[in-house]
């Protein structure tokens, strides 16, 4: 059936959002990227082996499928090629399957430097970015003196512009934020140096997806990030600088809203956060602990430890609302294996200096290891009742449960698709 299903994080990002991608992957021609860039990190385990994406969508393991990466996306060339050269060694084809919009914003590495320093400059303030230019990057589009892909084959006009941007960062750079400059060749190197090798990979992916549609085959959306990093509707300041909601497809890949058949959230069975800012239900001691070891709860692009805490019904619900969500898929069911204590976020109260409480309610715990379960009926009833009130908080129905890492370990009540 011709469809266009979404997959959108529903927390602060490393939902597991790849390993969904690429299981439904075969039912799709096409996976879209449509914001963020390579500060996202998808990890893939295909018959135990771990293959992590930032920038190419998390469909590409597979031969027959196409993955585009919208206007929306902030691009990092270098990073393009080095994340292209990793997986083709990995013996995975990239070549004919990559489609690029004209309209990419260029990551600089003047971008980098800017976003490295005020991190540093922000001190005990700091967002706790990726380190990678995303916000920068997003700064210049909107500010409308950002090149784009398609700026690079004007080369006169782009050495211009770009000479004029660069004087603009390092202006801020050295006289601001008192840091080095960066210089013009390796803005060049990073850029129209990598033209030839990016020329066959661009395209139309607005008119290329309308096609497609009008050809009955189906699309797979990839959100990065998570909704409570958006940057309009997340915990601001502590947010990433694009839209993470299903909004963003349209701005990211100039496909309207009516051509979206179904929106499917992702959401750990518990939380976590990387980065800083609030999070009501952190914990620390043996909980955190449990499901930072158990979880791997380490990022995937920067390796730091990622923050835990219990699952937020209270988030969700409205996340649920403001990406109009079809359904759920629970990631990470198998992590909650073997604690004594289960809690689950229901509300939260203010306490008297401003900052939000979380109010709980306690489930039961279940014996034993939902890990690898592929169908409902064997999961013991405790942990079917966890889900069941995760659906009666949020108001929206779970579609899919992970039970583990690998493709396999997955329970699928309804397929998105079909
Ligand atoms: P930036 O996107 O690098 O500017 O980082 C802004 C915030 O978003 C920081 O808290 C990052 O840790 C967080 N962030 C960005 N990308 C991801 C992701 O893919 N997963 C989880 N957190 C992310």
């Amino acid at each position: 059936m011709n469809k266009s299903v979404v997959l959108i994080g529903t927390q602060w990002g490393d939902e597991g959002k790849g390993k969904i991608v690429d299981l439904l992957t075969p039912h799709a021609s096409v996976v879209v990227r449509f914001q963020g860039g390579h500060n996202a990190g998808h990890t893939l385990v295909v018959k135990g082996k771990k293959t992590v994406l930032h920038l190419i969508p998390s469909g590409i393991l597979h031969e027959e499928v196409t993955c585009m990466i919208g206007g929306g996306v902030v691009l990092s060339l270098p990073h393009l090629f080095a994340e292209i050269n990793e997986l083709e060694e990995a013996g995975i084809t990239v070549s004919g399957k990559v489609l690029v919009s004209e309209k990419c914003p260029l990551i600089l590495p003047s971008h980098v430097e800017l976003d490295r320093a005020r991190e540093r400059k922000l001190g005990e303030k700091k967002i706790g970015t990726t380190g990678r230019g995303i916000g920068p990057a997003y700064e210049d589009k909107v500010a409308r003196r950002g090149l784009r892909v398609k700026d690079l084959f004007d080369e006169r006009s782009f050495l211009e512009q770009l000479k004029i941007n660069l004087e603009y960062h390092n202006f801020i750079l050295e006289k601001y934020y008192g840091e080095s400059s960066v210089g013009l060749q390796e803005s060049v190197d990073s850029t129209l140096g990598l033209k030839d090798k990016l020329l066959p990979m661009i395209g139309d992916i607005s008119k290329e997806l309308r096609k497609r549609r009008g050809e009955g085959k189906s699309t797979l959306f990839e959100g990065a990030q998570g909704s409570l990093l958006d940057i309009d509707q997340g915990t601001y300041p502590f947010v990433t600088s694009s839209n993470t909601n299903v909004g963003a497809i349209s701005g990211g890949c100039g496909v309207g809203p009516k051509s979206l058949d179904y929106i499917l959230g992702i959401t750990k069975a518990y939380t976590t956060r990387v980065g800083e800012g609030p999070f009501p239900t952190e914990v620390d001691g043996l909980i955190a602990q449990h499901l930072s070891s158990k979880g791997k709860e380490f990022g995937s692009t920067t390796g730091r430890p990622r923050r835990c805490g219990w699952f937020d019904a209270n988030a969700l619900k409205e996340v649920a609302q403001l990406n109009s969500l079809t359904a759920l898929c629970v990631t990470k069911l198998d992590v909650l294996d073997g604690l004594d204590q289960i809690l689950i976020c229901t509300d939260y109260k203010e306490a008297s200096n401003g900052e939000l409480k979380p109010i709980y309610e306690e489930m039961p715990v279940w014996e034993g290891s939902v890990a690898g379960v592929t169908s409902k009926s064997d999961l013991p009833v405790e942990a079917i009742s966890y889900l069941k009130r995760i659906e009666e908080l949020s108001g929206v129905g779970i579609d899919i449960i992970s039970t583990g890492p690998d493709r396999e370990d997955t329970i699928i009540e309804k397929n998105p698709f079909c």
